[in-house]
């Protein structure tokens, strides 16, 4: 675990803008039944989601750079900034346009961020809590000014549409936010972040095939081990653990309490995980955001695009405490505490 309670004397980072994006196309429960054994009770009950987004193939306005570049866009509408005055730009994901090249150059053509240099990250779900933490090091550190951080996926194209266990849970989606350099006295700043990893449970949440362990063969491709597989159950249990032990570490590493925070943004892979996880830290869900009922899981997506929508409507206001609490396959955890 790696814990950043504190900041370093020159500067500190600030988010000054962000942004979202989702394909066009809504897919609903109902829609889901038309080719899955399953049905609307049972996906709202056990999971909260009432509908999802989802890409049209071959579409080159929904892949995940495109989608990410209309994030980032709004992002930088906020924040008042060109993308020429980007300097460091982190794609944040687990469904990259192409392994090689990597999706932060696709992005970083499309945005016109021509200063900006810029690298792929993947920690699953966690990716983007794992991308500002990263860019907040770089800004801390005197090397850039301005970074851009977006959560991006288009996760249709790696799920089993066959298995309805999985298939009924993931969306596509992009968020962005622009993190800017602040003076450490400055009360809208980056408070704390801590970050985890965890690779014995490697075998709860994984694709098989399509890296170096395994090509995609056809016989691969048949066996859909070129697909997202999870033991779904058994991450339910950790995550609810994982998320409620990380949110606690974000709050006291401030010498603060649960009840000290506005809004806590939990990664979005099931109500009932997040709310066993508020119920376990005596939090009111009236303080937690959620929008996976409009848009499943999205990986890396779910937690900038959830403050984008409460930055946007006005719930996340000047001065509120925000504390984003993540998970994701591998396993991968962290928290990150920032006053808005
Ligand atoms: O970002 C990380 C990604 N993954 C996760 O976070 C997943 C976390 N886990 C979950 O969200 C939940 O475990 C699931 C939503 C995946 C499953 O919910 P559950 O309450 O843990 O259900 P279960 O796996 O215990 O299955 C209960 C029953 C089973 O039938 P039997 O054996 O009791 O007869 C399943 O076959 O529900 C059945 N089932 C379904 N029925 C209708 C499983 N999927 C479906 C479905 N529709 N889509």
């Amino acid at each position: 675990m790696s814990t950043h309670a504190q900041y370093g004397p020159q500067y500190a980072s600030k988010i000054t803008g962000t942004g979202s994006a989702f394909p066009q196309r809504v897919v609903t429960n109902e829609e889901l039944m038309k080719t899955l054994d399953t049905n609307n009770e049972w996906i709202l009950e056990r999971t909260g989601i009432r509908e999802r987004r989802i890409s049209r193939p071959g579409d080159p306005s929904e892949t995940n750079s495109s989608l990410a570049c209309q994030a980032a866009l709004r992002a930088l509408e906020m924040a008042g900034k060109r993308p020429e005055d980007i300097d460091m730009l982190l794609f944040c994901s687990v469904s990259p346009d192409t392994p090689v090249p990597i999706s932060s150059c696709w992005l970083q053509k499309k945005l016109g961020a021509t200063r900006a240099w810029g690298m792929d990250l993947n920690a699953a779900c966690s990716s983007w809590v794992y991308g500002l933490v990263t860019a907040d090091q770089f800004i801390r550190s005197g090397y850039v000014k301005t970074a851009l951080v977006v959560g991006s996926e288009v996760l249709s194209t790696m799920t089993n549409w066959e298995d309805r266990t999985s298939a009924i849970l993931f969306g596509d989606a992009a968020g962005a936010a622009i993190l800017e350099r602040t003076s450490p006295e400055s009360p809208h700043r980056i408070l704390s972040s801590h970050l985890g990893m965890d690779g014995s449970y490697y075998e709860l949440f994984s694709v098989v095939a399509g890296g170096s362990n395994m090509e995609v063969t056809p016989e691969a491709h048949a066996q859909k081990l070129d697909k997202m597989n999870m033991k779904g159950r058994e991450i339910f249990k950790v995550a609810v653990k994982t998320l409620a032990d990380y949110a606690t570490k974000a709050v006291e590493a401030q010498g603060l309490k649960l009840s000290d925070i506005d809004w806590v943004i939990p990664h979005q892979a099931n109500l009932r995980i997040i709310e066993a996880v508020a119920k376990r830290l005596d939090l009111p869900m009236d303080r937690v955001l959620v929008n996976v009922d409009r848009y499943g899981n999205t990986s890396s997506a779910t937690t900038p695009t959830m403050l984008d929508e409460a930055v946007r409507d006005g719930r996340i206001k000047p001065g509120h405490m925000v504390l984003f609490d993540v998970f994701g396959a591998g396993l991968t955890f962290g928290s990150m505490l920032i006053r808005w």
